[in-house]
């Protein structure tokens, strides 16, 4: 049922990690080929966190700015959703409300399944929106991607986070109705509670991920949506930035649409300039390929742009979203260039000594290393309690 009211996003800001590991010192100790990386994965560089970062730390820095700009009064509801939970039970979302300062009168949620859940975040955001339009829904994406050392994953590891703001009458993107979805019981990729790793079926869940597109578009046709050649770009999500263009390529074959490699390689290109570089951010990575267009493309307004977001496991949705005219002054692509360049680069010697870095477990109070530069740090680890401090 449609209302007339306009809903969708109005504001993105992303934030990464401390350090970075470039492909090519991996390869000088993985012995890959750095065409290997570079061409057939299609990544250059991972974001690494430093010993004093997590998921809180990279949500607060991205939405802070939004706060800055649109003001917390409006904020009732908070969502994160991510694949890498630092608890059982407490929301990490209520620590970045608090690092955030914001009103007590709000409602926080943690979402969890696999890379998708931001996606379900969004689309739960548009309906409370709809219910009062006058609220905004703060929606974070936030996720350190790790797979075990000289493991298959293990070149495709990143880390990022993504916060939007959800509302009525947007400035950036319009979403539209419908959706297409699916979900499939798969055993592709997963991280069972007492692993720090995830687990991958590595082929088998490329296959799962162009199986799960073809479901998305066969819904989404079939609930009515938009044919292929109304839509200008297409945001896929990125475990690795040549699996958009394998996902493209595909969508294209099934749908009997002409392959053009030069077409897709430029359209695409617009879409994965942050992943190429921060790599796997699971929860974030399709939305920081839609950050990458806004910032990267010439103009769109008044254009329809599809969101394609996958989670292992899995559950997939894809949908339209319009910019909207004069979109572009609001973008934040300079703090993002800058969010991407601030970053440190770390040797194979000190990124397996991160990797290998495990939080104590014995309820002592631990001061943590203070290695970032950032905002926002988890201070220590005290009975059995996260710290986090500001800057
Ligand atoms: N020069 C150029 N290209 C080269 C090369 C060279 N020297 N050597 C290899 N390549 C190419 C290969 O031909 C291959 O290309 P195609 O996929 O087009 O065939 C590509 O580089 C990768 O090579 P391999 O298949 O040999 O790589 P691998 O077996 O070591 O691992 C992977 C690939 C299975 C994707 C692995 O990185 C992995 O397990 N990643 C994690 C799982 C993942 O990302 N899955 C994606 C779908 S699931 C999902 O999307 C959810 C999620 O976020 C995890």
């Amino acid at each position: 049922m449609s209302t007339g009211l306009a809903v969708g996003i109005h504001d993105l800001s992303f934030a990464t990690t401390e350090f970075v590991l470039p492909h090519l010192e991996l390869a000088g100790h993985t012995g890959a080929d750095p065409a290997k990386y570079h061409v057939g994965l299609g990544q250059r560089s991972m974001s690494i966190a430093a010993a004093d970062e997590d998921i809180v730390t990279m949500a607060a820095s991205a939405a802070a700015p939004l706060v800055a700009r649109w003001g917390a009064d409006r904020i009732r509801t908070v969502v994160l959703a991510t694949e890498t939970s630092i608890d059982q039970s407490k929301a990490a979302g209520v620590y970045v409300h608090s690092l955030l300062g914001l009103s007590p009168a709000a409602r926080v949620v943690e979402l969890k399944q696999a890379c998708y859940s931001a996606t379900a975040a969004v689309q739960f955001a548009l309906g409370l929106v709809h219910r009062n339009p006058g609220q905004l829904v703060l929606v974070i994406a936030t996720d350190v991607s790790r797979y075990d050392p000289d493991s298959p994953g293990e070149a495709t590891q990143g880390a990022a986070a993504v916060a939007m703001l959800v509302g009525a009458d947007p400035v950036l993107l319009r979403v539209e109705e419908p959706s297409g979805l699916s979900t499939v019981d798969v055993m592709d990729f997963w991280r069972p509670n007492y692993r720090s790793t995830a687990l991958v079926a590595g082929r088998e869940s490329v296959t799962a991920y162009l199986q799960a597109l073809e479901g998305v578009w066969k819904d989404y046709t079939e609930q009515g949506g938009r044919p292929l050649g109304d839509f200008r770009a297409f945001c896929y999500h990125q475990p690795f930035t040549k699996m958009a263009h394998k996902a493209h390529r595909h969508l294209l074959g099934f749908t009997g649409n002409v392959v053009d490699e030069d077409r897709i390689a430029a359209m695409l290109a617009l879409t994965t300039a942050y992943n190429e570089v921060v790599g796997n951010s699971y929860t974030a990575s399709v939305y920081l390929a839609l950050a990458s267009l806004l910032d990267h493309a010439d103009d769109l307004d008044g254009e329809a742009i599809a969101i394609a977001s996958y989670g292992s496991g899995s559950v997939a949705e894809f949908f339209g979203v319009t910019a909207v005219p004069g979109y572009r002054e609001h973008l934040r692509t300079e703090e993002h260039r800058r969010a991407v360049e601030r970053r440190r680069p770390i040797d194979f010697a000190a990124y397996r000594e991160l990797q290998a870095h495990a939080l104590p477990v014995d309820g002592g109070h631990h001061p943590l290393p203070r290695q970032t530069t950032g905002d926002y740090r988890l201070a220590a680890l005290s009975g059995h309690k996260r710290v986090y401090e500001r800057r």
